[in-house]
């Protein structure tokens, strides 16, 4: 159990990366097209490369409010978009590999094709953060670990149904450093609102009326839905979403008994 912030910083520091150039070399992408792709997940990996590389926008955003002028955020974020970066990277690589060639513009592309509500409404929302200062800040945390969260759990559905063995060597790297980016924010999370009620208020407010799945806003709904519903289709993959991630969040001060986020996905994917 971390005591300060900055010992979440120094913990997240002290992590080696997972996507290390050893590791990189030793990926033998000429066996990719030796095992078949189901092509039902394409579209999956075409998403969450986007929503990697969106990371980008996420940054810029929350640099523009309170939670970005804290010098530990501040600090874990540089490093952390850099990673989520690379793993955008990596997915864009297996696509072309599999068979898929991708645009050389593929980033550009996914940016240009965000829905103008989207950028709209982003406009304003350091504006609304702003007005609510540090006390923002844990919701943001929880938001993240809620994203970091479910991408992870996204990603370990994702090689168990589609058995590639080459697409789970490199989601098992990834997966690594995403539970590494779950536990920060989860890490910090638990300490804002362990020292403020109202913080406790409004992120449980804010996540109990506004969450939503990790990409959504940015892609449109139909393809975040596809997405949910091809990895946690029925009702086994809706328990191990509610195990790994809902759960997780109810352990969160001011969280116990919320149960939107599996809610959601249980809409979605029953
Ligand atoms: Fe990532
Ligand atoms: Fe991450």
């Amino acid at each position: 159990m971390f005591e300060t912030e900055q010992d979440v910083l120094s913990w997240y520091e002290a992590q080696p990366r997972a996507l290390t150039k050893e590791f990189l070399d030793s990926v033998n992408w000429k066996e990719v097209r030796e095992h078949p792709l189901n092509p039902a997940f394409k579209d999956v990996i075409v998403y969450m490369r986007d929503v990697e590389s969106f990371t980008e926008i996420y940054y810029e955003e929350l640099m523009r409010t309170p939670t970005g002028k804290n010098p530990v955020i501040r600090k874990f974020m540089e490093r952390w978009s850099v990673e989520e970066n690379e793993h955008a990277e990596l997915l864009n690589r297996f696509l072309n590999e599999a068979g898929y060639p991708t645009s050389e513009r593929w980033q550009a592309e996914a940016r240009a094709a965000i829905p103008f509500r989207y950028t709209f409404e982003n406009r304003l929302y350091p504006v609304i953060t702003n007005c609510f200062g540090k006390y923002f800040s844990g919701a943001h945390m929880v938001w993240g670990a809620i994203n970091e969260m479910t991408t992870l759990q996204g990603y370990r559905r994702l090689w168990r149904l589609a058995d590639h063995p080459v697409l789970e060597q490199l989601l098992r790297a990834v997966a690594r450093e995403e539970s590494v980016h779950s536990h920060f924010y989860w890490s910090i999370a638990r300490l804002k609102l362990e020292r403020s009620g109202y913080t406790r208020a409004l992120a449980r407010f804010i996540i109990g009326k506004f969450w939503s799945p990790v990409g959504q806003g940015t892609k449109p709904q139909a393809e975040t839905d596809y997405v949910i519903a091809t990895l946690f289709k029925g009702r086994d993959g809706v328990d191990f979403f509610d195990q790994n991630v809902n759960q997780r969040l109810q352990l969160l001060p001011g969280f116990v008994g919320l149960e939107n986020v599996s809610q959601r996905i249980a809409r979605i994917a029953l």
